[in-house]
């Protein structure tokens, strides 16, 4: 790799010992991906993923108090993923006794070191870090140095910003150092799509079904995806947004996508159209009996593949505004028509705390408190990645949690369904 004079100044030491190990880090990992120089980070503000007070993760906490002792700080201020417990979302006295006395019991701590490393501010905990609420939303072009899959593949796709799929800590030394390697999605021709996805369905795909379609088919490489805009439009209104929140995340977690392009839509193929398809492309088509076929390949991972589901998770990545509203309508809605007056399961929609306290000041919030929908800033995975959560029949809409944990996928309108009682 070949650095500039300040950059090999800080490689050197010049800097403190501290910083040099951390573009020693950084120009290790680029030369690993085969990168020859490292480009500035531009964002405002940086994204972290390791948002957890882990018991176990001890060395991070050792890490961290170096940067601090060294004042090897960031410039930039951060957001991270969500808070791992929150005492609203239901759980028995040894689940309770697990989260915070055995897995998290670091929670407090890590929190305190946040502050000192840049935390945005209180709420800045969530993986929708771009959402308004939030305030973390990159400009096209700008260079970041982000790890969260669903948050990257957001800001690379649908708001045009350069990111590559770091890892955890990479995320915070590119951040400190100001400097990422320049290699795959910041350069143009890592940006070029090497498989074209033809959208033929009769009906609007849903967003979690089809970008878990595409995940697992291209894996990490960039889709290019025609036919969609028939269904979204040709404009990035908060609809086609909040689509495309939960479609990236699916894609990146059931493969490894961390960019895609869609005709008509995305920022980048709007200016470019096909000439960001790569030769020789590969081609999917996805109609209504691929959809269905990639739905029934799901395995029920659950001991009893019968069971009353215990729980229900929607927001994963964390809800919008819009979503919460128009969710507390259709609860509302369903429940009314059953002739029932609360969910018939627990059922918890995780979002930001930004967006919670929006949400708080309107009247949709009682209303759907009625419903006995519970609202929380937690990440469902964290919730679910242990024995015992393990254990329990957990439904979700999200195929990330599906992926990641034994929680079963199950379409929107069937979540609803199910929540509301079932069929009369
Ligand atoms: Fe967000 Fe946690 Fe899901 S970080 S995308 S809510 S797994």
């Amino acid at each position: 790799m070949i650095l500039t004079d300040e950059q090999q100044a800080i490689l050197n030491g010049e800097k403190g010992e501290t910083l040099a190990k951390v573009m020693e880090t950084v120009v290790r990992y680029g030369e690993l991906f085969g990168a020859q120089k490292l480009v500035p980070v531009t964002s405002k503000y940086n994204h972290l993923v390791t948002s957890f007070g882990l018991k176990m993760i001890g060395p991070v906490y050792d890490l961290m108090n170096e940067l601090i002792e060294a004042g090897a700080v960031s410039k930039q201020q951060f957001s991270l993923d969500p808070r791992p417990v929150d005492k609203n979302v239901p759980a028995n006295f040894l689940q309770n006794l697990i989260f915070n006395k055995i897995m998290y019991a670091k929670q407090d701590f890590y929190e305190g070191q946040l502050k000192q490393l840049g935390l945005m501010n209180e709420d800045a905990f969530t993986c929708a870090c771009y959402m308004d609420e939030v305030g973390n939303k990159p400009q096209k072009g700008e260079v970041l140095s982000w790890a969260e899959s669903s948050a990257v593949v957001y800001a690379n796709s649908v708001l045009g910003a350069r990111c590559n799929r770091n890892s955890g800590i990479i995320d915070i030394m590119g951040s400190v150092v100001g400097y990422v390697p320049y290699f795959g999605l910041l350069t143009d021709e890592g940006r070029k799509a090497t498989w074209t996805v033809e959208i033929k369905t009769t009906k609007k795909p849903e967003a979690q079904l089809l970008g878990s379609a595409i995940g697992m088919k291209v894996m990490e490489a960039v889709p290019y995806v025609k036919g969609l805009d028939k269904w979204l439009g040709n404009e990035l209104d908060d609809a086609a947004c909040t689509y495309l929140k939960d479609f990236g995340a699916a894609t990146a977690s059931n493969g490894a996508v961390g960019l895609y392009h869609i005709d008509g839509l995305t920022p980048e193929a709007k200016e470019l159209g096909e000439a960001l398809i790569a030769e020789n492309a590969n081609v999917y088509v996805i109609d209504d009996a691929e959809l269905q076929r990639v739905y029934d390949s799901y395995p029920v991972i659950w001991k009893n593949p019968n069971a009353k589901p215990k729980l229900c998770f929607m927001g994963c990545p964390h809800m919008t505004l819009e979503q919460l509203k128009t969710w507390t309508d259709r609860v509302e809605s369903a429940l009314a028509a059953k002739g029932n007056q609360k969910v018939a399961i627990p059922t918890v929609f995780t979002t930001a705390p930004a967006v919670i306290k929006e949400f708080n000041k309107t009247p949709y919030a009682e209303r759907l408190k009625k419903t006995g929908v519970i609202v929380s800033y937690i990440c469902p995975l964290m919730y679910m990645n242990n024995p015992l959560c393990g254990k329990m029949p957990v439904i979700t809409s999200s195929n990330k949690l599906r992926t990641y944990t034994t929680a079963r996928y199950y379409t929107d309108d069937e979540i609803l369904d199910q929540i509301t009682g079932g069929k009369k």
